[in-house]
Order: C-alpha cells, then sequence, then structure tokens
C-alpha cells in the first residue's frame, strides 16, 4: 500500500516570518484534526532554502516533513549559491524536489542533472521528488508518453530497485503549472501508468508498485478529490494552492478522505 503524500511547492514565495505565521495557522488546524499524532497522508512542506531551518524547527518530532525545492549534486566545494545534500539532511530535510519544469526551463536544468541530483539525494539519505511532464507543444504533437518516458529513464538510470520505495515522482504537465487549467485526471492516470511501466521495464517487473508517483498542475481544494480517486495517483504536488494554509489543510483532508 502506498501511502498518500501531498506536498507543497512554495516556489520563490514567503519569507521566514511567513513560513512562520503559516505553519501556526497549518500546524494547529492539523494536529487539532488528527489528535493523537498519526496522520494517515504524508505532509511535506518545501519552502525556499531560507525557510528551512524555521520550519524544521517549528515541525520538529511532528508527522510534517519538510524538503527543498533543489539541491546541487556534489556534497561541497567551489560552487557558488549551491546547497548540497549533506546540508540539507543536516538541517532536517527528508525530501528534496528535483527537476522541476521551471528549473528545466529557466535554469537549464537537463535530464543528466536530474539524474545527478536524485542519485545524491538518495546517497544522503534525502527522499527525492523526481518532476517530469510535458510541454503543450509536445502534448499537441503527441509525444506526451515519450517525452515522460525518456525523462523517467535518465531520472532513474543511476537508481537500484530496492531504492524505489523511497523515490517520489511528480507527473507535472508543464501546460497545467499555474495556469487554472488541470489535466484529466483520466489522462493524468494513463501518463503515470506509463511511467510505472517504464520503471518496471529498466529495473523489474513490480517494482513500481511501490512507487509514489503524485500529480501537479493547479491542483486546488475544489479538484483535488478528482486526482485522488485514481488508483495510479498516489497524492500532489501544489504550488499556488498550497501557499494559504487553509487551502493546503483542506488538500490533505480531501486527499485523507478520498484515499482512507
Ligand atoms: P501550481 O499548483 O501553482 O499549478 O504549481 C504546480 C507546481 O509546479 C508544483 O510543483
Amino acid at each position: 500500500m502506498r501511502k498518500p503524500l501531498i506536498a507543497a511547492n512554495w516556489k520563490m514565495n514567503k519569507t521566514i516570518g511567513e513560513a512562520l505565521t503559516f505553519a501556526g495557522t497549518f500546524g494547529q488546524k492539523l494536529f487539532e484534526r488528527f489528535e493523537g499524532g498519526h496522520i494517515p497522508v504524508d505532509v511535506l512542506i518545501c519552502p525556499p532554502f531560507l525557510g528551512i531551518p524555521a520550519l524544521c524547527a517549528v515541525f520538529a518530532g511532528k508527522p510534517v516533513y519538510i524538503g527543498a525545492q533543489n539541491m546541487y549534486w556534489e556534497d561541497k566545494g567551489a560552487f557558488t549559491g549551491e546547497v548540497s545534500a549533506p546540508m540539507l539532511k543536516h538541517t532536517g530535510c527528508s525530501f528534496v524536489i528535483v527537476g522541476h519544469s521551471e528549473r528545466r526551463q529557466l535554469f537549464g536544468e537537463t535530464d543528466e542533472h536530474v539524474a545527478k541530483k536524485a542519485r545524491a539525494a538518495l546517497d544522503h539519505g534525502l527522499k527525492p521528488v523526481i518532476c517530469v511532464g510535458e510541454t503543450l507543444e509536445q502534448r499537441e504533437q503527441g509525444n506526451t508518453h515519450k517525452v515522460v518516458s525518456e525523462q523517467i529513464r535518465a531520472a532513474f538510470s543511476q537508481i537500484k530497485p530496492e531504492e524505489v520505495p523511497s523515490v517520489v515522482v511528480a507527473y507535472e504537465p508543464v501546460w497545467a503549472i499555474g495556469t487554472g487549467k488541470e489535466a484529466k485526471p483520466e489522462d493524468a492516470a494513463d501518463v503515470i501508468r506509463g511511467i510505472r511501466e517504464t520503471v518496471d521495464t529498466m529495473l523489474g517487473q513490480g517494482v513500481s508498485e511501490e512507487l509514489r508517483v503524485l500529480y501537479g498542475g493547479s491542483v486546488k481544494p475544489a479538484n483535488i478529490r478528482s486526482f485522488m480517486l485514481e488508483e495510479q495517483i498516489d497524492g500532489a504536488l501544489v504550488g499556488g494552492a498550497s501557499l494559504d494554509p487553509e487551502d493546503f489543510f483542506k488538500l490533505v483532508e480531501t486527499a485523507h478522505k478520498t484515499k482512507g
């Protein structure tokens, strides 16, 4: 059984003070709702780097995971402006997003970079959230499965079958990100089925049964249920709607009710 995961990608939003305000409101709602501390859904918040220590401190010992939105694959050295996996791990991170389409498009991140980052994350006990997804042009040309499969093949090229339960994939069609135009749940499920097939072909039949695959792209309280009803979809990676503590709580609550 794959545990649902609802993940917030705050992108370049919130000062440390704003992150703490969010944490106060969200934490109160979450812990009141799930008294006793057991939450049947994994909850992950990925703030900008600066917010990580504050959120790790607030949620220490609580079932809310903190992650980064990016990292570099080397441990240390002359890489100005970069942050490494051991640094994130020692600060209290459990997850790290790698290969988000904004990093691929705006910062020149390649499939090879994504593979190295995923490998380095696993080497240091961080769970990589590997993002894949096609552009509108690629979709219109009928290349969605091909593009996503190539991204998966590259990202998993250095991953061993026994590591798959520690890996998360986020299928985020680029055209659905921040546009308010979400994918059809059945279309997302179809692409995710293809992702599992690719992983099974590479690493062994049945390996992907333990791979958590999220959908991302304009997920909000009003539409999350339709995604969570799909057996293939294990959760969501959420941008805009994760910035509001009430909305993010609703996403966790709906995921729990739908999958529970
Ligand atoms: P939105 O939820 O704002 O569309 O962003 C999705 C995303 O890119 C999450 O990583």
